[in-house]
């Protein structure tokens, strides 16, 4: 458990990372209170400088000693590097809030979207997971529905920015935009297939089922944030030429009838939700405008005609903010509250 303090020593592990960065310049925004922050990545970028607080701090290599005198490390430098050091981390005193996937389903370590289930904060054994980037995207508009009307089934569709497979992708989407529209040859190094002016119906490793791991991490990441292993959800998810947020196409069937402007009143209701939603002004969310928002919004709410109690909605939300830094220094401020 973390010992209460005016000030912590946090740690970011993955900090010159598309997430890492985020998280630094997250915890200066919200006025975390810190007395020193450790920036550790790969030996690649040792004496690199990020600003933090005015100073250019320099990241470290991440070692087994990183972590002496850390209260709180924010790890977003994949699974391989959580599995290995978040324990070294814990061992040494400090509470791991791990991005990566290593321990989201285990049955010992809170997965937690703070709006959602903050409550599962009160027991860890010193490491909680932040949820997947389109999980949490899609739970924050899933939860006000679920509370008014039971959600049944869930049937979604991804569209996922670049920047949630990390910084060498954004650099691809951009380097092979540049080449093609200077009738260039293009490399193909992070993603199987070209990502600029194309979608690819592939995210993460494929499963024995056919699904993907990243439909999979949808589909049971969702029951165990919500509580509720009855909820019967299935996932496509693309991966599209854009840099930043994730969209998500969404049908919802409910216990009960909820009607579009019912669910525009609930979800309106819900903390870190906006409704945007005017088609007759051309109004919905996109995921040019999202980027840099805090908020999850929800768009093009409909009733599905084709079902007694069903919902068609449209989800943006940004999957560097909410959907992984931010969400993991919310947890961070629970944790201190
Ligand atoms: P580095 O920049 O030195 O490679 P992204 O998700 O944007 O690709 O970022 C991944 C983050 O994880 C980066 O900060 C990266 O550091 C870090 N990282 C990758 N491999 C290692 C490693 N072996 N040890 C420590 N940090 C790593």
């Amino acid at each position: 458990m973390l010992e209460k303090k005016n000030k912590y020593v946090v740690a970011v592990v993955g900090a010159t990372g598309a997430v890492g960065r985020e998280m630094v310049s997250i915890l200066d925004e919200r006025n975390f209170p810190i007395s020193d922050l450790v920036l550790l990545a790969s030996e690649r970028s040792e004496g690199e400088r990020i600003e933090f607080r005015g100073k250019n701090l320099p990241a470290r290599k991440l070692a087994k000693d990183s972590f002496k005198g850390v209260d709180i490390a924010l790890f977003s430098a994949g699974s391989e590097r959580s599995l290995k050091f978040a324990p070294v981390a814990v061992a040494a005193g400090a509470v791991v809030i791990d991005n990566s996937s290593a321990f989201r389903m285990d049955p010992q370590v809170p997965l937690v979207v703070p709006e959602i289930n903050a409550h599962s904060l009160e027991k860890h054994a010193g490491i909680i997971a932040n949820p997947n980037c389109s999980t949490i995207g899609l739970l924050m508009a899933l939860k006000p529905i679920h509370d008014a009307a039971k959600v049944k089934r869930v049937v979604v569709t991804t569209f996922q920015s670049v920047s949630g497979t990390g910084k060498e992708a954004i650099d691809e989407l951009a380097s092979q935009t540049v080449a093609l529209l200077n009738f260039k040859d293009i490399e193909t190094k992070v993603y199987p297939h070209q990502i600029a002016f194309n979608c690819l119906p592939h995210i993460d490793g494929f499963l024995e089922n056919g699904y993907t791991r990243e439909e999979m991490k949808m589909v049971n990441e969702t029951r165990k944030i919500m509580e509720d292993d009855t909820i019967r959800l299935t996932a496509t998810a693309v991966r599209v030429p854009v840099f930043r947020c994730h969209a998500e196409s969404v049908n919802i069937e409910t216990g009960t009838k909820l009607g579009a402007n019912e669910a525009r009143a609930v979800l309106s209701k819900f903390p870190g939700v906006i409704v945007y939603d005017d088609p007759s002004r051309n109004l919905y969310p996109l995921q040019l405008d999202v980027s840099g928002k805090d908020e999850v919004y929800v768009g093009r709410i409909r009733e599905d005609e084709t079902v007694p109690n069903g919902l068609n909605i449209w989800i943006v939300s940004d999957n560097l903010r909410k959907g992984a830094a931010l969400n993991a220094v919310q947890i961070a401020e629970h944790l201190i509250k």
